[in-house]
């Protein structure tokens, strides 16, 4: 069988290549090169057959090269990076890296996979990956000893990314509370921080980030809420997506490194600059209540500030979701 991502580079300019071309470049018998076009569907890719020409991808695809993405860090945030690793397939990056902690890999491991067979959002839900499209990528950190502040990197992760949106020219880009990042009140990603402690008394975070480059049109029928992408927001000069894997791993580096030098102070400033819910009314959904307010902001340790009855109220993340009033 033919590596299934090395097919892929060859075929990831959309081209028409005959089977005996593609059997004569990896030495292996036509039949081979069709059993190895037929394995890609397992990615979701699809191949186009025209009689007389040959075989080609449905739609080109701009591959994750793990070398491009390196040499495109600054040497400030790459000297963080332990590890950086691409996948054709995982089950979720955040999963893999989990996996990996457990097992001692070091602070700075970073991992993408092109593609995730149980990709997870927030709240249980499944982050809908398809191949090739979008970006789906995890970092590994460690920290000496636990602190309540840590609930509160995810949003100072989602304010680097939004940082970034907005710099690449998505100035309407946004944050919902607590992970949600949009752009036109759509939704163009989102940040899930996986915590555990580890044997020596301190912990480490899995930070793992979906953000929508170029999603196609069938697999955004399975999305359950409104959505955008990059694609959309930048209709001329979207960066290739080894730019903008390297742009998310500096965003959440910026993110992590920040933390570790001055903690959550200046987040809900910040957060002001992006924050879509300050001043509407929202209605936060817990297992067994539901509470109505008006959202204010976020305070020192990222909570949500709802003012209710002339009275002010936080909430910390954990399993609310949470709904803008009409
Ligand atoms: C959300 O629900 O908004 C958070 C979605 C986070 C999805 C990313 S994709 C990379 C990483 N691996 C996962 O399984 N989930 C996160």
């Amino acid at each position: 069988m033919i590596d299934p991502i090395e097919l892929l580079r060859h075929l990831a300019d959309g081209a028409f290549y005959s089977e005996q071309e593609l059997a004569s470049r990896y030495g292996m018998s036509r039949h081979m090169v069709y059993q190895s076009l037929c394995k890609l569907k397992e990615f979701g890719v699809y191949v186009e057959r025209a009689g007389g020409c040959g075989y080609r991808l449905s739609c080109p695809i701009d591959l994750l090269e793990s070398q491009s993405i390196r040499t495109r860090l600054k040497p400030d945030y790459a000297s963080h990076v332990s590890e950086l690793e691409v996948f054709p397939s995982l089950d979720s990056t955040n999963s893999y890296l989990l996996r990996r902690a457990a097992q001692g890999a070091p602070r700075g491991a970073l991992c993408l996979a092109e593609y995730q067979t149980s990709g997870k959002g927030r709240r249980g839900r499944r982050w809908v990956s398809p191949f090739g499209s979008n970006l789906y990528l995890s970092l590994l950190w460690r920290f000496d000893h636990y602190s309540a502040e840590l609930s509160g990197l995810s949003l100072l992760v989602g304010l680097t990314i939004a940082e970034l949106v907005r710099s690449l020219g998505g100035n309407e880009v946004c944050l919902k509370w607590p992970n949600d990042i949009l752009f036109e009140r759509k939704k163009l990603g989102g940040v899930l921080l996986e915590l555990s402690n580890d044997k020596t008394g301190g912990c480490y975070v899995v930070i793992g980030v979906g953000f929508n480059v170029s999603m196609p049109l069938t697999e955004g029928r399975d999305i359950e809420q409104p959505w955008t992408d990059m694609a959309s927001i930048l209709a001329e000069g979207l960066p290739s997506r080894n730019r903008l894997a390297a742009g998310l791993a500096e965003a959440l580096l910026e993110a992590v490194l920040s933390f570790e030098a001055r903690g959550l102070e200046g987040l809900p400033h910040a957060w002001r600059d992006y924050d879509c819910l300050h001043g509407s009314y929202v209605t936060l959904n817990f297992p067994s209540t539901v509470k109505s307010g008006r959202a204010i902001g976020i305070d020192s340790l990222g909570r949500l500030r709802l003012e209710r009855d002339g009275m002010e109220e936080v909430y910390s993340s954990g399993e609310i979701s949470l709904r803008v009033d009409a």
